[in-house]
This record gives C-alpha cells, structure tokens and sequence, in this order.
C-alpha cells in the first residue's frame, strides 16, 4: 500500500487534495500533517475524517525532530507538501515566520524523506506545491512559463522561492526524486477570509468596507481550487520527475472588476438593491512591494498531462459564493477570535 505524506492537509488547497485522494485512492494510505495554524481548521475535512485510508497527525514542520520520527515511524514512500505560511500581507508584517516553515520547514521535511529513502530512490518523490509569486512581477503584457528567471519581490514569495531552489538542489546534489509546480491565485471553498475573494465575501455579507489597495489595478489570474487539486493529481502521478509545471486559469482579471463582479453577484444572492455592495468599496493605501501582474502559461501541463481548468471564472464564483453563503458557521468560527485582532491591525489601526 502506498503511503502518502501531505503536509498542510489542514489548509484551503491541503484539504481540497486530501479530500481528492482519500476519495480517488482508497488502496493509499493518506497521512494529513499540519499544525493547525490559524490557517489549519479540521472542519475542512469532517466528511472524510472517519475514512479508513485516512490519517491525521498534528505536527509542526518547523520541529525536526518530530519530522525525522514522523518520516521513521511511518514509511512514508510519496510527499504532498503545501504546509506554509501563505499570506502575503503577513510576511510583510512577520517575515521570520516565512522563513521558519517556508524555507527551514521545507528543509526538515526534505532532510527527512532523503535520510528515509536514500538506499533507494526508487517509487519515491517529493512533491513541492508553490506559486506563480517566484516569478515576481509582469508589466502589460507577457506570461510566467517555466523558464522565467525567479524575480520574488514579497518576503512571502521571496520564502516560496528559496524553497523551490532548496527542493531542486536536492535532486540535482542527492538525485532526491522532486516535483514542483508553480500556481497563479487560487479560490474556492474553505479559502480563510484573509485573502481578496472570501474576505469580500465576508464583508459584504456583513455590510463592511471592501478594501482595495491602491487603484485596484493590480491583475491576478483566478484558478478554481478542485482544478488545482486535480492539477495535482496529474503531476503528481504523471509528472515527469525533476521538473515543473506551471499552473494557471487563463483567468486574469483587474482586483476593480473582480471586485465590481463579486459586488453584483452578492447583491443578487442577498436580495439587495443593484449596486448596494459597490458602494463599500474602499480605496487604501497600497500594500507595499505589491506586484503589478501574474499571467501564467499553463500549456505545459495541457500539453504533457492534458489538463485545463474544468469551470469558468463565472461558475467557480458562483459555487464559491453558495458555499460562503451556505457555511456561515464555517465563517463564524473562523473569523472570532484571533481573526479580530488580525483584522484590526491590517485595515483599521493603519
Ligand atoms: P493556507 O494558509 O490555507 O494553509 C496552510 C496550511 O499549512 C494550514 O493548514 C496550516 O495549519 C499549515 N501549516 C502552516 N504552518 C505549518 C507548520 N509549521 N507545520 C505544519 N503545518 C503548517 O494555505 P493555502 O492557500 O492552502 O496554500 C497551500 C500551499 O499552496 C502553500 O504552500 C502555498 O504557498 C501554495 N499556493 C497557494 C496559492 C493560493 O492562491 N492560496 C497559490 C499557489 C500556491
Ligand atoms: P491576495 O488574495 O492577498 O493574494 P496575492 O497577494 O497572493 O495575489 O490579493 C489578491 C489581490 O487583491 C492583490 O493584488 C492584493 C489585492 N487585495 C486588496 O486590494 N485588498 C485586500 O484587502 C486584499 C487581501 C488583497
């Protein structure tokens, strides 16, 4: 029986692959590794905690030791990595904490899986789970394809980078069997309401201010999380080893328009006067170092693997807004607590 590591499993993306393979695979053995960070919420995986191929085990990637006697005591032949801290406008504030589990995480996790396997090889790899960010920014035109040289200009990106270069210097100085790929933005259910589309969502189902930064300019390329999710199921079991694969919608959209579409779907759902939520739109002072624009080429992963993303932008908001609407208790819970204090130092006390 294969074992199967998927670090981060807890998280939005983690949990939407988790579902996937516990449900596609029932011959894995799928080991969930995360430390429930504020990010990291098991209501994300109640339909599949109970699965007979399913294993969870709470673990801090940055403790070493603990990985070393995870990887030892479980065998684990294969590794899904997406634990990270994830949040941009976090790294801007706490950078150090990118670095812990981005960069030396990554480092225990592939210290371990190398001092597991290093007899043999054979069967084994390591996935890395990354973003389009590495890249850094695109001005008016162009794509990220897999060749863009590595520009990262957030320390969040900058963190996801390192670990990208750590990942493949382990294959090419231990031939540690890796792959990696990169991924525009995601959204989708079970997305925490810190990032652009669930804490809109979120504020507009409260009647809050929408805060857009700077002239709301900024050109992000959407991509549905199961499409990425499947994405990863491909590369991961079709991918060729040592290489990457670029993920992305062909989806790219300015943060004013998305807003603007986001505004007028909610306003139907709630049953509100067109143009009621628009007006919560707020311009804010710009996140600093923020990148113009991400475009991925993805036709690397269409052509080797034959993947394309299964919805449109249309359809993946509209499921993604139901869910929302549908989980209020999800977004309760989430947003007590900490979140508040979050909140109020990044859109209040500035
Ligand atoms: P997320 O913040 O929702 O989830 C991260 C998960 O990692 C949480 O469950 C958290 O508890 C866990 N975690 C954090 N620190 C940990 C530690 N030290 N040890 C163990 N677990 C820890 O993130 P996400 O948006 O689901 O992203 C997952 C991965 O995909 C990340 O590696 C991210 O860089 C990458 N990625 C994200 C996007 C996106 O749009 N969200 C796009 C491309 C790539
Ligand atoms: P985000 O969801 O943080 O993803 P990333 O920075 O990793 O792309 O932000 C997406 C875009 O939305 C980005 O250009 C920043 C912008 N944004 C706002 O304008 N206001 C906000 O409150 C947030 C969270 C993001």
């Amino acid at each position: 029986m294969m074992k199967v590591l998927i670090t981060g499993g807890a998280g939005f993306i983690g949990s939407h692959v988790v579902r996937l393979f516990v449900n596609r695979y029932p011959d894995y053995e799928v080991f969930n590794l995360d430390a429930l960070t504020y990010a990291g919420n098991l209501e994300n995986l109640g339909d599949i905690e109970d699965a007979s191929n399913y294993t969870f085990l709470k673990g801090d990637i940055n403790n070493a030791l603990e990985i070393d006697d995870l990887f030892k005591k479980h065998q684990f032949d294969k590794v899904i990595h997406l634990a990270a801290e994830s949040h941009v406008d976090r790294s801007i504030s706490d950078p150090l904490a990118f670095v812990r589990t981005n960069v030396i995480g990554t480092m225990n996790l592939l210290n371990a899986a190398k001092e597991l396997w290093k007899d043999n090889f054979k069967n084994k790899l390591f996935y890395h789970i990354s973003t389009d960010e590495v890249y850094g920014t695109l001005g008016e035109t162009g794509l990220f394809n897999e060749n863009t040289a590595y520009d990262p200009n957030s320390p969040y990106s900058a963190s996801k980078a390192s670990s990208d270069h750590f990942v493949r210097a382990y294959g090419e100085t231990y031939d540690l069997p890796y792959v990696i790929s990169n991924c525009s933005n995601n959204y989708g259910p079970n997305q925490f309401p810190e990032k652009l589309i669930p804490l809109f969502i979120n504020n507009i189902i409260q009647n809050k201010q929408l805060p857009v930064y700077g002239d709301g300019k900024y050109t992000r390329d959407w991509l549905y999380v199961i499409d990425h999710a499947i994405a990863i199921d491909l590369a991961f079991h079709q991918g060729k080893t040592k290489s990457t694969y670029n993920i992305g919608g062909f989806n790219e959209w300015q943060n004013i328009d998305l807003v603007k579409l986001l505004c007028k779907i909610m306003d139907k759902k709630l049953d509100r006067a067109e143009g009621a939520s628009e007006g919560l739109i707020t311009y804010i002072k710009d996140r600093p170092g923020h990148d113009k624009r991400y475009a991925i080429d993805a036709s690397k992963i269409n052509k080797e693997l034959g993947w394309k993303p299964s919805v449109t932008f249309e359809q993946g908001l509209e499921k993604t807004i139901d869910w929302y609407l549908k989980n209020e208790d999800w977004l309760k819970n989430v947003t007590s607590g900490k979140y508040q204090e979050y909140y109020t130092k990044q859109y209040i006390a500035n």
